[in-house]
């Protein structure tokens, strides 16, 4: 339902952003009364976030000696001003030192932040939407038409353990703590425009501040989640030529078929490495995000991509490699947020397969034991392989070990 709202809300404001950008540029003001300097026109422009061009602004163009005297009304510093420190100011040639040291500290001017805010108001939580809305939709689509995924074979009344509890205690510390940092992450980014209109701002005040402070430190259960799972399944998630056949079979999802698999088939080997991947790049950007302007990734990772030229060969040209560090804490949380949505829509995909999708699956998360005919269903290979002891049928009367 909140997904839906989500949807709607993120619909409504492509549509407004659309409109805003389908306005005209303004023309370009007489700026002689100014000096050359900007006027209220162009700052106006500028707030009701029209394209402006701002070159004028890089470079000095006008006579300074024009501007309307200071003592005059509205009067503007005109000539009196210092435009070549501004400027220097601004495009980071000015030669600061400050008696907080840090390279921070010297920035005392940086235009990326208008940027950001954009980028994050506007495509990131658009997209971001769309993109949540989008798999939840497939896949309801696909329960409909595909339906749960069945165990066909006859019922032998035995299971199998399949995952240890210390391997059931770092699935659920990983997806306890994701699915609480999914959630408090989307208050953060979505409370303004869903919870405000919803709540109101007293309301949002207190969860917002609760959302920041859960998020950053259930952060640190994740990284654990992680590389525990990282230790215990590295080796049952290695390529194997297996993985070919179940691949070209689609894993038999579609249609009836069911391609042998050891311990984990190649999705789950993909749901694995898309968990160490890409959790583990949303971890590196979150520890940069929890302590501002100490760890600089941005810049020598561009360095190193135009090294190997993929920036070149995919069209975006040389990338940056000299970044001021409010742009590296900018990069940082946009690149945090977007590959989060990335995992977040194939963890939802996992957690429906995990779950509703197919019969039988939750067990081995739920007790660690499941059934004979389901391992040999789906995991054909694993069976031969460890010839798990058969657990005791319960009317047995045999204590489980
Ligand atoms: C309510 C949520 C979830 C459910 C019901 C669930 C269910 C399951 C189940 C049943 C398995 C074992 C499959 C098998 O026996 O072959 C599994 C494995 C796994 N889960 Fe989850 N899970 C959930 C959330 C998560 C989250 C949030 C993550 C990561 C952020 C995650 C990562 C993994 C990984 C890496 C594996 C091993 C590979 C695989 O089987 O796909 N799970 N999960």
């Amino acid at each position: 339902m909140s997904a839906l709202k989500v949807l709607i809300q993120a619909i409504f404001f492509v549509l407004l952003a659309s409109v805003a950008t389908a306005q005209e540029a303004t023309p370009q003001p007489d700026r002689s009364a100014t000096g050359g300097a900007q006027t209220l026109e162009d700052i106006l422009a500028r707030q009701r976030g029209e394209q402006i061009d701002d070159s004028f602004r890089r470079n000095l163009t006008g006579d300074p000696n024009n501007a309307a005297g200071l003592a005059n009304q509205l009067g503007t510093l005109g000539g009196a001003s210092d435009p070549d420190l501004w400027r220097a100011l601004r495009y980071d040639s000015a030669n600061i030192t400050a008696s907080n040291k840090g390279q921070a500290a010297t920035v005392l001017i940086q235009d990326g932040g208008m940027k950001w805010l954009e980028f994050r108001n506007g495509p990131l939580k658009t997209w971001g939407a769309y993109l949540l809305g989008g798999t939840i939709l497939f896949l309801l689509l696909f329960y409909l038409i595909r339906g749960r995924i069945k165990i066909d074979y006859e019922s032998t009344g035995y299971t199998v353990e399949r995952f240890k509890n210390f391997e059931r205690f770092g699935h659920w510390l990983l997806a306890i703590s994701f699915i609480v940092l999914g959630i408090t992450g989307l208050i953060t980014l979505f409370g303004r425009k869903v919870i405000i209109p919803l709540l109101g701002k007293d309301a949002f005040a207190p969860i917002a501040e609760a959302s920041k402070w859960v998020h950053n430190n259930v952060a640190w259960a994740f990284i654990a989640g992680l590389i525990m799972i990282f230790v215990m399944w590295v080796w049952h998630n290695l390529p194997h030529r297996t993985d070919i056949k179940w691949l070209a079979q689609a894993g038999g999802i579609v249609g009836k078929a069911h391609p042998p698999a050891r311990k984990f088939n190649a999705g789950q080997k993909f749901i694995f490495w898309s968990c160490i991947l890409l959790g583990g790049s949303i971890s590196a950007s979150g520890i940069a995000l929890l302590f501002p302007f100490e760890l600089y990734m941005f810049a020598p990772t561009f360095e190193k991509l135009n090294a190997i030229g993929l920036p070149q060969l995919v069209g975006l040209g040389e990338l940056p490699t000299v970044l001021a560090p409010h742009e590296e804490m900018q990069l940082a949380t946009a690149w945090h947020a977007i590959v989060s949505f990335v995992l977040m829509a194939i963890i939802i995909a996992h957690i429906y397969i995990g779950s509703v999708g197919m019969e039988g699956a939750y067990d081995a998360m739920g007790t660690g034991h499941v059934k004979e005919e389901w391992a040999r269903q789906h995991h054909s290979l694993w069976v031969d392989e460890v010839k798990p002891a058969h657990d005791p049928k319960p009317e047995d009367g045999t204590p489980a070990e």
